[in-house]
């Protein structure tokens, strides 16, 4: 069985390891404080205190720490890596996996960028999806290691796309959030329960979420305006009416504002008769601050 190294014992880093343990593999593990590598030792885990040592006899070296300057710091002290396959989980910018691969420059490891959407209770079952880029081939070699944590999906062997893909699901998820927080402040100020409209808006999120073919094609193609059924103008409005209600009910409207502004913006321009992925456009060309 392949030997495996994680570095970083957090809540997701222990997930990792308790569920390549669970599948019948031996690991060594090391986290920045030893007390959290100790209390995960078994007689498949074997905590070190350093990183020379936990690394020395893995093949396969999974690096989940906070961010990418903790595991910048770490693949810094890594001595050479013939032989090894690095996959560096850690939540990070596309910029910041390449910087992680010039931390690792010369020193010969096959690297792997990743993006786990998931949460450490459900690492290990199909639910857990794991996005990897890079050395393909390294993927292919340790593909059945790395189902032991969940689905594995391979995104391409530029080592920014797995970031980029789980940045951007991750941006979606926050939108979505960000809606439900400001429709459940709506609610609550209202007196109603957030649990009365739950339902209701799971209906009409999942029949949204529908249209979101649609909006990828005209972003892709450029064209906003055919075929519209509910363009920028009409929009702009029920957008003021959601914040106007919202300041009624002694709502903080900072979450609708920045779409408010967006819409209001492209329809001044002219785009009135555009689809909500003109919005695109106008962040493509908004100075990015
Ligand atoms: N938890 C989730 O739901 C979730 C979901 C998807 C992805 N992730 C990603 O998984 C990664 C780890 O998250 P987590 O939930 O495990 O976070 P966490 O519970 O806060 O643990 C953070 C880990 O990073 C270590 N660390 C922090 N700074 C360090 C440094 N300078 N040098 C060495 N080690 C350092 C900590 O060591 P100490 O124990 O010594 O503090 C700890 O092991 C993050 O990139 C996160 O975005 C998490």
């Amino acid at each position: 069985m392949t030997k495996i190294a994680v570095l970083g014992l957090g809540a997701m880093g222990r997930s990792i390891a308790l569920a390549l343990s669970r599948n019948g593999h031996s690991l060594t593990v090391w986290n920045r404080t030893h007390a959290k590598a100790q209390a995960l030792a078994s007689d498949r885990i074997v905590a070190s205190p350093t990183v020379a040592r936990t690394i020395a006899p893995a093949e396969l070296v999974i690096v989940c720490v906070l961010d990418q300057t903790a595991a910048g710091q770490i693949a810094g002290d890594f001595p050479d890596m013939s032989g090894k396959v690095v996959v560096n989980l850690t939540n990070g910018t596309p910029d910041e996996a390449i910087g992680f691969a010039r931390r690792l420059d010369r020193k010969n490891a096959r690297l792997l960028s990743g993006g786990i959407m998931a949460v450490p209770p459900i690492m290990g079952t199909s639910d857990a999806l794991i996005l990897y880029s890079g050395d393909q081939h390294a993927y292919e070699d340790h593909l059945p290691t790395l189902m032991a944590l969940g689905s594995a999906q391979f995104m391409g062997d530029d080592l920014r796309l797995a970031p980029l893909n789980d940045l951007a699901l991750l941006a979606g998820m926050y939108g979505v959030f960000s809606g439900a927080a400001h429709a459940f402040a709506m609610f609550r100020a209202s007196g109603r329960p957030a649990g009365e409209l739950a339902p209701l808006l799971k209906q009409w999120l999942g029949a949204m979420i529908e249209t979101l073919d649609e909006m990828a094609a005209q972003v892709d193609s450029g064209d906003h305006v055919t075929g519209v059924v509910s363009n920028l103008a009409m929009q702009a409005i029920a957008l003021n009416n959601i914040v106007a209600a919202s300041r009624d009910l002694g709502v903080g409207p900072a979450l609708m504002v920045p779409m408010q502004q967006l819409v209001a913006a492209r329809v001044d321009k002219g785009h009135g008769r555009e689809d909500i992925s003109g919005v695109v456009v106008e962040l493509l060309d908004a100075p990015a601050v």
